[in-house]
């Protein structure tokens, strides 16, 4: 099954995409169009939708929060269709210089992210009349990166913030770096929050400090599961 929705959020729109072999997707993740700007590309599973969207949008460039293949799995194949540059933090841009492994099921739910040249981001990236100041917040992959758009209060925080529940995790997930980075988060000068999965047009930081603390309930339960002998995934 694919899912293909629109959202609109006055001069943001939200491309949420999903695909299952079987019944509905587990999770959909959403991109961002701003201006001419992409926030990450979804997964290669939806990808000729994606190419689509990216031509009927006017894309001329895109962001990358981070290397998990959800979100730039459509990366090098927008490079390759259009021309358009692809910028990441600096080791989003290692990790995807050149093929890296993933779990079969990471392959049959969401595709593989082909290997790229990414371009580093430089401090603040300025595009169709809006500032996307690039903020480190590792955690969740090593390098990843939310975007602030301080002028209009939004943050487009990856996959830092997943939800108000924390659904899954992997084994390049650093938990403590996580809360490290919501608590960063907090400290920045924004309304709404774009996550790519659970988008929270207002009262954002609400939702992160919840989510502070659930990380903190978590990361205890998680050292206890180790102790019993359960080893998270690795990706
Ligand atoms: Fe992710």
């Amino acid at each position: 099954m694919k899912i293909v929705k629109k959202h609109e959020f006055g001069k943001v729109r939200g491309w949420e995409f999903g695909w299952s072999p079987v019944g509905r997707p587990l999770m959909t993740v959403i991109c961002y169009r701003v201006g001419t700007a992409l926030i990450d590309t979804a997964l290669s599973r939806m990808r000729p939708v994606v190419l689509r969207m990216v031509e009927d949008e006017g894309i001329k460039t895109v962001l990358l929060t981070h290397c998990h293949e959800d979100h730039s799995g459509n990366a090098a194949a927008i490079k390759a269709a259009f021309g358009i540059p692809v910028y990441g933090g600096k080791l989003t841009a290692e990790k995807l210089a050149r093929p890296f492994r993933i779990f079969p099921y990471q392959r049959l739910i969401w595709g593989a992210a082909d290997p790229l040249e990414v371009n580093i981001l430089p401090d603040v990236w300025e595009e169709s009349g809006f500032r996307f100041v690039p903020i480190d917040t590792p955690g969740h992959s090593k390098g990843h990166i939310s975007y602030l758009v301080p002028e209009e209060g939004w943050l487009f925080p990856g996959d830092l913030y997943l939800s108000s529940r924390i659904k899954y995790f992997r084994a390049d997930e650093n938990i403590r770096q996580q809360i490290d980075s919501l608590r960063k988060a907090l400290t920045l000068d924004f309304d709404a929050l774009f996550c790519a999965h659970h988008p929270k047009p207002v009262n954002g930081k609400e939702f992160i400090r919840k989510n502070c603390s659930i990380s903190r309930i978590y990361t205890g339960k998680r050292r206890s599961w180790r102790q019993r002998g359960w080893t998270p995934e690795r990706s």
